[in-house]
């Protein structure tokens, strides 16, 4: 369908979302102007506790597929719209259930931990989810002689072994933005600005964790950069992050680290969290479509790990 060049669509997104009851939630690494409309902004876990709880009719979700599953699962009774049903994720990708299916057999004393970035079949075949927010405290609930699978990113995992000090059998996925950061251009940008404190995310190798002044989910590191007296920061996330960076310090200075190549201006942006565009979010609210649908016998088994998730993490602190 061709979008009328004139229309105003921040205008005719207000007002579908007020016709159909609908509550738009958006992800920290979208577009500005999509975060700038939602209802809310958020990391993973706080979309999942804002999507078990919405009194809306109609989830419109802009971010990845596995997140508007989640929605689906916490509240099967409303209907949840993805702008782009091609939005994915490599550590999705990187665990097909069969595969998965296989790994738990072969280790039927070890439960598994699985990070929210997985499909709903794998959450059906998990025991607690956990996201980057919650996972530290949630293994600290798990008894010391319980083995644990953790997947499907071996980054994270490898730093919440290192972090709780328990030995995890890890399932070796990776997400392809955090993955690839350059350490050299890291080093290059912190010389050029030696006052300025290094964040990252937990999905980011261990060589460039070793740099980190801080290191957490996206509302965490949204959060040090409000509350530290830094003035510069040097993110190695997703781009997308810097946008409420800016908005909450005006004055403070953020520097992007960029990929492999070094230099360019948002290589490390998720091409997958980029697919949702404006004009898509408003053609998925017209069209009610794409809509996401998770079978219930899948629903029924995903929604028992994340509500585990739900229960061990309710005292943990997301958004700022
Ligand atoms: P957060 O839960 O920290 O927002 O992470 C989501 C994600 O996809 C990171 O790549
Ligand atoms: Fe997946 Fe990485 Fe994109 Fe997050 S940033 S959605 S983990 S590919």
């Amino acid at each position: 369908m061709q979008i009328d060049p004139n229309l105003d669509l921040e205008a005719e997104i207000n007002r579908l979302r007020k016709e159909m009851n609908a509550v738009i939630l958006a992800h920290y690494y979208q577009e500005d102007e999509i975060q700038d409309i939602a209802d809310f902004v958020g990391d993973s876990l706080d979309l999942s506790r804002k999507a078990a709880n919405t009194d809306a009719d109609v989830i419109v979700f802009c971010g990845v597929k596995f997140m508007a599953e989640v929605a689906k699962i916490l509240s099967p009774q409303k209907q949840v719209l993805l702008p782009d049903l091609k939005a994915g994720c490599s550590l999705e990708d990187s665990c097909p259930p069969d595969q998965f299916a296989k790994f738990r057999s072969d280790n039927p004393d070890h439960i598994a931990l699985t990070y929210i970035n997985c499909s709903a079949d794998i959450k059906a075949l998990s025991d607690v989810i956990v996201t980057s927010s919650n996972a530290e405290a949630i293994i600290n609930q798990i008894p010391e002689d319980q083995k644990i699978i953790f997947a499907p990113d071996k980054y994270l995992g490898g730093y919440l072994s290192r972090k709780t000090g328990r030995d995890m059998l890890l399932w070796q996925g990776t997400c392809i933005v955090h993955e690839q950061f350059s350490e050299k251009e890291l080093v290059k940008l912190k010389t050029r600005h030696p006052q300025a404190k290094i964040i990252a995310h937990p999905e980011c190798p261990e060589n460039l964790l070793a740099h980190a002044d801080h290191i957490g989910s996206t509302s965490s590191l949204l959060r040090f950069t409000d509350e530290n007296l830094a003035e510069e920061f040097i993110v190695l996330t997703e781009p997308g992050i810097l946008h409420q960076m800016k908005k909450k310090n005006p004055h403070k200075k953020f520097y992007d680290v960029g990929g492999t190549k070094g230099g360019c201006e948002h290589c490390n942006a998720c091409p997958y969290m980029k697919l949702n565009t404006l004009e898509k979010l408003y053609l998925c609210m017209i069209n009610r479509a794409p809509e996401i649908h998770v079978d219930e016998k899948t629903r029924k088994k995903a929604v028992q790990s994340l509500d585990k998730m739900l229960q061990m993490s309710s005292a943990v602190v997301s958004s700022i």
